[in-house]
């Protein structure tokens, strides 16, 4: 009779894999994340360091409170999660969990290597967004707070950003104050 052939057997299933995802830890080092701007937030809310899975705790759905975002698969996120994590020295991208674990906040810090000023680095600001019913909490100055003190410990000398008017009084109560104008070219 002809030989049966051996059926490949394996420990790890698909499923398995996904759940032991070897690249979910935190995108940057969570000595980072201020501890006093921890110790600030209501109860039983965290802050800390984005991660690959965030993509299903509701990161996106917080930039919306922002601008479009479009429809992004988790295989295009993470495509760009992977690149930015090959980058984490310039990328620093932080939630906000509220008690269910969901995402509550976000925010980006871009740090930007100079000549000038000595090789001086530069913190962007970006992409700061509080889910709309849980705006008012202090969570958005958490952020900022949070960012401010990355931006301090790896170096930079400021951090810039740009926004709208109706944000200006936001960013003063943060601690920044209007320099310059910023200006646009679409393509
Ligand atoms: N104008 C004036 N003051 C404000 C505003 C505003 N638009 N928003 C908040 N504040 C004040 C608060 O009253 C509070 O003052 P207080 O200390 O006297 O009580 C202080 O600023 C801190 O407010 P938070 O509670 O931390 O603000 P919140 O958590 O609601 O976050 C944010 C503010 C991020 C602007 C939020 O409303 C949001 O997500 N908006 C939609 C998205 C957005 O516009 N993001 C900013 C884009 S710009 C950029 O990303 C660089």
């Amino acid at each position: 009779p002809e030989a049966t052939k051996p059926i490949m057997s394996s420990t790890v299933t698909p499923v398995d894999a996904e759940i032991d995802t070897p690249t979910d830890g935190p995108l940057f080092p969570c000595n980072l994340i201020s501890p006093e701007v921890i110790s600030l937030l209501p109860t039983d809310y965290t802050i800390r360091p984005m991660r690959r899975s965030d993509y299903h705790r509701g990161y996106l759905d917080v930039l919306r409170v922002l601008t479009t975002v479009g429809d992004i698969t988790e295989e295009a996120w993470n495509q760009r999660y992977d690149w930015i994590t090959s980058r984490n020295d310039e990328y620093y991208m932080l939630v906000v969990c509220d008690g269910a674990d969901q995402i509550v906040g976000t925010g980006s810090l871009i740090v930007e290597r100079k000549f000038i000023h000595s090789l001086g680095m530069v913190g962007h600001i970006e992409d700061i967004a509080v889910e709309k019913n849980q705006q008012g909490k202090k969570l958005g100055l958490r952020i900022i707070q949070a960012l401010d003190y990355v931006a301090a410990q790896v170096g930079c000398y400021k951090s810039i950003l740009d926004c709208s008017e109706v944000n200006e009084g936001f960013y003063v109560k943060c601690g920044f104050k209007r320099a310059g104008l910023e200006m646009a070219h679409y393509y």
